[in-house]
């Protein structure tokens, strides 16, 4: 892609870019925003350092790319709708606020098209944050593999993560009340395994190991072997990058077709803002666009 009004430098060849050119305090012009959303969908996430941000320009520069969805939750800032922040973690809370690989809510019916973070306060090391390209995790498949996954769905399911790591237990009332809350709000869904991205037409891998709790139509035994394998494959460093955040970082990415990991190695403030983009579609099955 040859970009006019702003500059691209890729982190690594599969995943992530920095775009050098822009303020974001101001508004941005339709044709730099136009090649921002093109290096999006190449890049699949993108950050702008030394970026100048309170939470009404942060909240502005999400609404250029779509609504803003209301994070169910994390916590939101007070008199900003559609944005929430990040303040880190005592020791206690290490150890079960990793949420490890996952695409952000792809156990609702209509995952968030896209994320963005804008690092307020954030620790000099530590507290960075994987990427993995979902593209390249398909396209590396034989061709005997892409027929067997192409037709599948997979069940993804809001209480596999919370109770496997710790964050809800069935030990008291209030606890069972809340995994209830959970399950009402957000019911079983299916998603097709091999996607079919609107914007550039590319198909990838949609599983994650936070939400996934199956293979639809497959039995237990069946569906941890195929994931198992998916899982370790979608994952594979060649796939991703590993980016670290600084204070005036704002970082964008598209969560259809990237995973990401938050590395929680980092005990103690790490303030940031934090949106996600309303898609208006839930995940398109490959091998209905083909
Ligand atoms: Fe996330």
């Amino acid at each position: 892609m040859d970009y006019q009004h702003i500059e691209v430098i890729p982190l690594t060849p599969s995943t992530g870019a920095e775009i050098r050119g822009v303020d974001l305090s101001n508004a941005i012009p339709d044709e730099v925003l136009e090649e921002i959303k093109q290096a999006l969908w190449e890049h699949l996430f993108i950050y702008f350092r030394d970026q100048d941000l309170d939470p009404d320009t942060f909240g502005n520069v999400g609404q250029r790319f779509g609504p803003l969805h209301d994070e169910p939750f994390i916590p939101k800032l007070e008199g900003h709708a559609g944005i929430h922040q990040f303040r880190g973690v005592n020791a206690a809370q290490l150890s079960v606020q990793n949420l490890r690989w996952h695409v952000d809510h792809s156990y609702a019916k209509e995952p968030t098209m896209g994320a963005a973070l804008y690092a307020v306060d954030v620790p000099a090391s530590g507290g960075d944050t994987l990427f993995a390209n979902m593209y390249m995790a398909y396209d590396a498949l034989s061709p005997a593999m892409k027929q067997v996954v192409e037709p599948l769905t997979a069940v993804h399911d809001i209480l596999s993560y919370g109770l496997a790591s710790g964050h809800h237990s069935l030990s008291t009332t209030e606890q069972i009340d809340m995994l209830k809350t959970m399950r009402n709000k957000f019911p079983q869904v299916e998603h097709p395994l091999v996607c079919h991205h609107p914007e550039t037409g590319r198909p990838y891998l949609f599983v994650n190991p936070c939400w996934v709790v199956g293979i639809a139509g497959m039995t237990a035994e069946e569906s941890a072997g195929l994931l198992g394998f998916l899982n370790d494959h979608t994952t594979k460093p060649e796939f991703q990058c590993r980016f670290h955040w600084e204070n005036g970082t704002f970082g964008m990415w598209d969560n259809r077709c990237v995973l990401h990991s938050p590395i929680g190695d980092h005990i103690g403030r790490r303030a940031m803002l934090r949106l996600a983009i309303g898609a208006s579609e839930g995940p398109i099955a490959h091998r209905a666009a083909a």
